[in-house]
């Protein structure tokens, strides 16, 4: 029961270093059970997702523990286990446990996992890979039962360039026998951190960060030291609100070349961005102009920046085009940014925005993680008070994020219900 006021008309100034890829962190916390021994994970942000995942690593019997802001697991004595299904539908990234479960013990059971609401989100590609591997997966009342008599290295091939199938795949094929190539694989910088993580724990993967990536399996991964990269998102979150409040924001500790697609598309709408080795400022001191945007597999623009990038420009000059590809419903944010007074509709794949000049504080849900950004955008932006519900699902992704637009001056606050009147009237 927890929501934001967020008291709009500020323009944000400052700089931040944003903590580690939330995605990242995800991937690697599916893999580290695939290491007989303890793994230390240094810039896992505490997210609830990451909290989540942690905690769902001890149904297989890994000790796991937070010290002074790093992760220790212990990932020695591995079991089947019974996952905990509230846990596992929580988030998408626990699919991503049966192969390196099925790895270390030869079998293995999963809960249908859950996510975002944000399209059907299928595994089929993952578990066409899986049986290349050699595991004979069933699903079985709403469970998938994983068996395998040995895994053994394949070709395979992905219909599409999928993040997901891409790290569980080829976190799995680190210990099955003989090599396995993946074809048509994801290029996205969490792929390539996760092979450096696995590549530390003693696999052999090369040519992660290209659509070939070939792994040699071995016979054994051991615990490893590892720092998570920071959070493309995150990053890409804090430059947007540089755009919307009109302000002036830099964000430091992050790679620019993982952020071309959005740097150019806010260059292209009007924003001055200036960059170095490892920071990206965006300012803006007026109105940005409608552009077109389509979503991509990386380096294309992100899907996950598609619904921040189209609050961005429900307060553009003129008309903006925002098509999404990747998933086919994730728009949970339309019909809340028009109740602030943004001119949006839906047409097909593409959001088509009208730009208006300004738009007016309004009581709003987020429907999904990003949904949830977007709107804090928009109620940083809009003039007079918003109060943005269901912030459970922002929380899966952004630490410290009021916190951290408080200290470039934004007015925004957690209420839990109960503490104000505001919250009575604006319950989850
Ligand atoms: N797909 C299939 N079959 C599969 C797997 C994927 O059809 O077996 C489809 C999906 O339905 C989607 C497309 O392929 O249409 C791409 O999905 P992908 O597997 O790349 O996505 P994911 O791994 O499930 C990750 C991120 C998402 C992000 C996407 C795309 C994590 C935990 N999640 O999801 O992040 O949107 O890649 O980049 O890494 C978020 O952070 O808000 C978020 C949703």
């Amino acid at each position: 029961m927890t929501v934001f006021r967020i008291q709009g008309g500020a323009s944000l100034v400052g700089e931040l270093e944003v903590p580690g890829s939330k995605n990242a962190s995800l991937a690697i916390l599916s893999a580290v059970l695939l290491g007989k021994g303890t793994t230390v994970l240094h810039n896992v942000p505490k997210v609830s997702d990451t909290l989540t995942k942690a905690r769902l690593l001890t149904n297989f019997g890994a000790e796991v523990e937070w010290r002074e802001g790093s992760l220790l697991v212990d990932a020695t004595d591995i079991h089947p286990g019974e996952a905990d299904e509230e846990t596992v539908r929580a988030i998408r990234t626990s699919f991503y446990l049966l192969g390196p479960l099925l790895a270390r013990n030869g079998h293995a059971e999963l809960p249908a996992p859950g996510g975002c609401k944000i399209g059907a989100r299928p595994v089929d590609f993952h578990l066409k890979g899986l049986a290349l591997l050699g595991a004979d997966v069933v699903l079985d009342g709403g469970v998938y039962k994983a068996r395998t008599r040995g895994l053994r290295g394949a070709e395979i091939y992905l219909d599409f360039p999928s993040a997901g199938a891409t790290q569980h795949l080829m976190a799995t094929a680190t210990l099955a026998d003989g090599v396995t190539v993946i074809q048509n694989a994801a290029v996205e910088p969490e792929v390539t951190a996760l092979a450096a993580f696995l590549n530390r724990m003693g696999a052999r993967i090369e040519g992660a960060g290209t659509s070939t990536i070939t792994i040699t399996g071995v016979s054994s991964l051991d615990g490893c030291e590892f720092r998570v990269p920071s959070d493309r998102l995150q990053a890409g979150t804090y430059l947007a609100v540089a755009a919307i409040t009109r302000g002036d924001i830099t964000v430091r500790g992050i790679l620019p070349d993982n952020q071309t697609a959005l740097v150019n598309k806010l260059r292209e709408a009007g924003a001055r961005i200036d960059e170095g080795p490892d920071w990206i400022r965006v300012a803006c001191d007026r109105r940005l102009k409608g552009i077109r945007v389509k979503t991509m597999p990386y380096p294309g623009f992100p899907t996950d920046m598609q619904q921040i990038m189209a609050a961005v420009l429900t307060l553009a000059e003129g008309t903006s085009v925002v098509e999404e590809t990747i998933y086919e419903s994730r728009i949970g944010h339309v019909a809340e940014l028009n109740r602030m007074g943004a001119r949006m509709r839906v047409e097909g794949r593409a959001t088509i925005i009208e730009g208006v000049p300004s738009l007016s504080g309004a009581t709003v849900e987020a429907s999904d993680l990003r949904a949830g950004a977007a709107l804090v955008l928009a109620g940083l932006a809009a003039e007079g008070t918003t109060f943005v519900k269901n912030v459970r699902y922002i929380d899966r992704g952004y630490e410290n994020f009021e916190q951290t637009l408080t200290a470039l001056g934004g007015h925004i606050e957690r209420i839990e219900a109960g503490d104000t009147e505001e919250a009575r009237q604006h319950p989850e």
